[in-house]
């Protein structure tokens, strides 16, 4: 259980001024739940899921996973960019293994390990590519498999698959399902889009431009569908699916100031 409790960020800004990027966020992410944050450019999303990843300290409030107050990066979390971070030198299966040779995983058991997840995200016949001979989409798969690697309490994805084109990303968004389906990881994803959103969050949590605070959060089970089906065209013609999105639609575009919901 991931539990986040009036979790605030301020930057200090090059012109001597302070930006509040993340205000007063509570939030739990309990285990075989996908979180989804969801909201316009520059509201704090990165900001929430950097601090959670140990990248960066909050200003105030406390980040606890199991248990445990979270202050630098650890293999119990997975991080997952939008632009892949693969090293171009090291072939696919290495770069998987990557998080297991800094656990001090010895080089036979870890390139094992690493083959078995490129087996999950079906890309086991690359595994000794260098990463400059596959496809965006093949590349967010292996940055999917790394993050897996080193079996983490929780996934942390910034908008994966948000420079994918949407055939790419809808497959992404399957395999995305369907892992969470079989290994009941926590996850918690970040997007810009609505309908991603909804498709993947079992919570969907609204976020409010500078300071960024959660505005809205709404259950959502259409996840649960598309795992078992794979096939998005009946969700997204729910009505319960767009009534939810146009819920969102309009908070998210709500002028700035109209108060919280949380
Ligand atoms: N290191 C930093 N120093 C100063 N300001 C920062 C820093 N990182 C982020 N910010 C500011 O904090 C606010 C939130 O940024 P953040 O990257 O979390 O937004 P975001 O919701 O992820 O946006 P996007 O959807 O565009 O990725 C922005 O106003 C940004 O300019
Ligand atoms: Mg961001």
């Amino acid at each position: 259980m991931l539990q986040i409790r009036d979790a605030s960020v301020t930057f200090p800004a090059s012109d001597g001024s302070a930006v509040h990027a993340l205000d007063h966020v509570s939030l739990d992410i309990a285990p075989d739940s996908i979180v989804v944050a969801v909201g316009a450019s520059g509201c704090g999303k990165s900001t929430l899921l950097n601090a959670i990843a140990g990248f960066l300290p909050l200003t105030e409030g406390s980040i606890m996973l199991d248990g445990e107050e979270i202050d630098r990066p650890g293999g119990d979390r997975g991080v997952v960019f939008q632009k892949d971070t693969l090293l171009p030198w090291a072939s696919v299966v290495d770069n998987v293994a990557l998080g297991l040779k800094f656990a001090g995983v010895a080089k036979t058991a870890r390139r094992e390990r690493a083959r078995e997840l490129l087996d999950l995200v079906g890309l086991a016949d690359f595994a000794d590519k260098p990463p400059y001979e596959l496809s965006g989409g093949m590349r967010q798969r292996v940055g999917l498999a790394r993050a897996l690697a080193t079996d983490p309490k929780i996934l942390l994805m910034d908008e994966p698959f948000g420079a994918l084109d949407s055939l790419t990303r809808e497959t992404m968004q399957q395999l995305l399902a369907s892992i969470w389906a079989r290994t009941g990881k926590q996850i918690l994803f970040i997007t810009h889009s609505i309908e991603e959103a909804l498709t993947l969050g079992t919570t969907v949590v609204v976020m409010s431009p500078r300071p960024g605070r959660i505005v809205a959060r709404f259950e959502a089970g259409f996840v649960r569908e598309f795992a078992e089906t794979g096939d998005i065209g009946p969700i997204l013609s729910d009505p319960n699916f767009i009534q939810l999105r146009e819920e969102i639609r309009a908070l998210i575009h709500r002028p700035a100031g109209k108060g919280t919901l949380q």
